[in-house]
């Protein structure tokens, strides 16, 4: 017989190792729903203007610390882990420098124009980078790498498939040491190619490209909510993500990539990309893997992975979710503007317990 399906699920607290926190009133509004329920986060540098110095990282963990304050959170809620945008001119010193303050953990690469705020990305990898890259691998921090092309001429839908082979393989084969996550996989060809690889390799996966394919942004309509970058793929990469998430591996971990826009901007004529996901992450990932019938990987994905990848303690603190609905938001405050969450208006079999 059996056994009846859980009805609790306590895990060690989790972290998120991909999230866009923004600035300002965003920063302010959004940050209480990532500390409700992750300990840490990666916090994405693309700003307008980005964080590409050790300088304006350290200011802007000052200015999320503070908002954590404002949201009557006591200081220890919540730790961001600061990164910093690579350019053409990242230095090699400005790396070693991000790295001795210990509050910054990783680098960020967006290929020029890849995705929201990546005017200021690189255009040539191994050919303008090699300097950031080899203090990169030196001092062991990871590049986190936004794994798309930009090439106009490449599918939308084939833009990971062929980075891994213009760019991871031959970065990887430059710098065999180099600690590599490829943020955000949303193939097969991306989770065959982090599962197989030699060398320090690993990948985050959203919530959303878990618990859907590209269908969804077209369901009835178009759904601008559900657009993002990369864009969700075919459901046998959905299939292949979830796969890799639930399947025990310690190179995949959770990375919500949740990244607000107002309302306003995602309804729009050109609506930007990013899914706001923060409010309700833990509750759509235990979703996903209830659906997969593994919930007990969970915990390994969110809480034991990625602190293990980037050389960090586990956390020591407990999160609980409970097989009980939880309803999305339609629309929650976002400064003087507002903010639709994913799948807003739905229902979850899973809720976060509120301590
Ligand atoms: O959908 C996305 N939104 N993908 C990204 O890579 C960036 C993010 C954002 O900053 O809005
Ligand atoms: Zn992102």
């Amino acid at each position: 017989m059996s056994n009846p399906p859980p009805q609790t699920l306590t895990l060690i607290r989790p972290d998120d190792w991909h999230l866009h926190l923004r600035d300002g009133a965003t920063l302010g509004a959004v940050v209480k729903d990532t500390a409700r329920q992750f300990q840490r986060a990666i916090v994405m540098p693309n700003l307008r203007p980005p964080v590409t110095t050790t300088e304006q990282a350290l200011e802007y963990r000052e200015r999320i610390l503070d908002a954590v304050g404002a949201a009557g959170l006591p200081g220890d809620a919540f730790t961001p882990l600061m990164t910093l945008y690579l350019t053409d001119n990242t230095a090699a010193d400005e790396i070693r420098m991000a790295h001795g303050t210990g509050v910054i953990h990783a680098v960020k690469l967006y290929p020029a124009g890849a995705t929201t705020n990546s005017d200021a990305g690189v255009t040539d990898l191994l050919g303008r980078c090699t300097g950031a890259l080899e203090a990169l691998q030196e001092v062991g921090m990871p590049l986190l790498v936004h794994g798309e092309v930009t090439d106009p001429e490449v599918d939308l839908f084939d833009r990971e498939a062929v980075f891994i082979e213009r760019v991871m393989i031959p970065l990887r084969a430059q710098f065999p040491e180099l600690k590599v996550v490829f943020e955000h996989l949303t193939t097969k060809e991306g989770v065959d190619y982090v599962s197989e690889a030699e060398g320090p390799i690993a990948a985050t996966i959203t919530a959303h490209h878990l618990l859907y394919n590209r269908s969804a942004i077209f369901q009835g309509g178009l759904r601008p909510h559900w657009y993002c970058l990369p864009v969700l793929k075919r459901e046998r990469h959905r299939l292949a993500l979830l796969d890799a998430a639930t399947g025990g591996s310690p190179r995949f971990f959770l990375g919500t990539d949740s990244a607000p826009h107002a309302r306003g901007l995602k309804e729009h004529a050109c609506g930007c990309a990013g899914c706001y996901t923060a409010l309700h992450a833990m509750e759509l990932y235990a979703t996903a893997f209830d659906q997969a019938g593994r919930l007990d990987r969970l915990e390994a994905f969110a809480s034991v992975n990625g602190p293990a990848f980037y050389g960090l303690p586990v956390n020591t603190g407990t999160l609980t979710l409970k097989r009980e609905p939880f309803r999305i938001p339609d629309v929650l405050p976002m400064g003087t503007d507002s903010l639709v969450p994913l799948a807003a208006g739905e229902t979850l079999a899973w809720s976060v317990q509120q301590s």
